[in-house]
């Protein structure tokens, strides 16, 4: 083996163109051949190895560099046959066979291994396919994107257009809204002027008491200063109780004209209890035509409530006034109104209750509807009105029929805190 090594480049073998009896045809054809062999065997690694660093992404890359090597091996023993002609080199020219045929070993089982890999690479038809197949996909996403950017388009406008017909019937209902509001001020405004003018005698009776009492101390007072000598200290009297009655007259006038007044309403604070003594001065002399006991039940502490004097005022005067008329035709028992505050959970809870002819069961449901009035001269918008107005306070009025004969008016208001 040693012996083998040392003399592995030795040429101690007949030179293989002995065989070919120097015949210089068979020389030379094998020469020429074997060396055309070797180039074309030299050239093509040369060029796998280009074309695999110019191609990285290609797969199973190495399988191309053991080709390269497996066929620089074999060029490499045909230039051994070359130099074998006329070298007998021929150990040398076995060991690189021998390396060859390593090579062309491995490859060969190396290309088996890899055959069923290598088959289910896509073939360029089949990519080409592929390649369509995702084009027309990608045509497909982008006409429904383009189809879906429509439809959203479309819907949006759609949806523009909704919000601004919402905003113009937004509109339009607030526009109805305010002149309901007008017309319900307006409506309360003639049945406030109404029931005045049906108070009318009673109250040119009130304001004219100041006035007669005036008259009467005028003409006291003249009789003192005309005494001789004149009795100042009487004559002062009289004056300063005219200028009293002068206030009181001007007090009535004051109210009467408040409640006719047409004006915006005006949320203060408000004392139900004086407003119910108000009303009640204002109608003592309608109340005491008619014969009418009036007893004011009114808890001293209620809470105050936030509200328009002269329309609260209007709810009171429209429940004694029904009060009143339901008592009219009474005549065997008194005629009877209690009036009643308390402070309740939520705010101030008010009773008119009258001993009058009550209400028919029938018509219960319909005594707060507008224009509804069993009275030859009634207008029937009272209690309506009424309701409307507690109702904008943000309180509730009813009525329940009492125990015994006659009506009782509830009204709720909201405490104002
Ligand atoms: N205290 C009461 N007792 C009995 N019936 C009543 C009482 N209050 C109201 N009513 C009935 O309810 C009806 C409607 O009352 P409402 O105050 O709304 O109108 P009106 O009193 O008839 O007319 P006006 O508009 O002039 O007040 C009355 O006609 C009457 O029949
Ligand atoms: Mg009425």
């Amino acid at each position: 083996m040693i012996d083998f090594v040392n003399r592995l480049f030795a040429s101690d073998f007949m030179p293989h163109g002995v065989c070919f009896l120097w015949n210089p045809e068979i020389v030379w054809l094998h020469a020429i051949s074997d060396v055309v062999i070797t180039v074309s065997y030299y050239l093509i690694p040369i060029l796998l190895v280009y074309f695999v660093r110019k191609r990285a992404d290609l797969p199973f890359h190495w399988m191309f560099l053991m080709f390269g090597l497996f066929i620089f091996g074999c060029g490499t023993t045909h230039l051994m046959e070359v130099w074998t002609l006329w070298h007998g080199t021929y150990r040398l020219a076995g060991v690189i066979k021998a390396i060859t045929a390593a090579a062309s070993v491995v490859t060969a089982v190396l290309l088996v291994r890899l055959l069923p890999d290598a088959l289910a690479l896509p073939s360029p038809a089949q990519l080409r396919d592929a390649n369509d197949a995702l084009r027309r996909a990608h045509d497909g996403l982008e006409r429904r994107v383009l189809e879906r950017t429509a439809e959203l388009a479309a819907a949006n406008a759609e949806l523009r257009a909704e919000m601004a017909h919402r905003q113009r019937a937004d509109e339009e209902r607030r526009q109805a809204q305010d002149a309901l509001s007008e017309a319900q001020r307006e409506l309360a405004h003639v049945a406030r002027v109404t029931t005045m003018g049906e108070l009318a005698a009673s109250i040119a009776h009130e304001v004219n008491q100041p006035l007669s009492a005036v008259v009467t101390n005028a003409n006291a007072c003249l009789r003192w200063m005309a005494a001789e000598p004149p009795k100042l200290e009487e004559a002062r009297k009289s004056v300063s109780r005219m200028l009293s009655d002068a206030h009181r007259a001007s007090d009535v006038i004051g109210r009467i004209r408040s409640l006719l007044k047409k004006s915006e309403p005006e949320p203060t604070q408000q004392n139900v209890n004086e407003l119910l003594r108000d009303v009640v001065l204002l109608l003592q002399d309608a109340l005491t035509r008619q014969r009418v006991g009036v007893t004011l039940d009114l808890e001293s502490h209620v809470p105050p409530v936030m509200g328009d004097r002269v329309q609260l005022q209007q709810v009171i005067l429209n429940l004694v006034m029904n009060g009143v008329e339901a008592m009219n035709d009474v005549g065997d028992r008194p005629r009877q109104l209690l009036i009643s505050t308390r402070a309740a959970e939520q705010g101030v809870a008010m009773t008119v209750q009258d001993s009058g002819v009550g209400i028919d069961p029938a018509v219960f449901e319909k005594l707060f509807e507008p224009f509804f009035t069993t009275k030859p001269e009634g207008m029937g918008m009272g209690l309506s009105v009424s309701r409307a107005i507690v109702q904008r306070h943000g309180g509730r009025l009813w009525a329940s029929m009492n125990e015994g004969f006659g009506t009782t008016f509830h009204v709720a208001l909201p405490a104002h805190v």
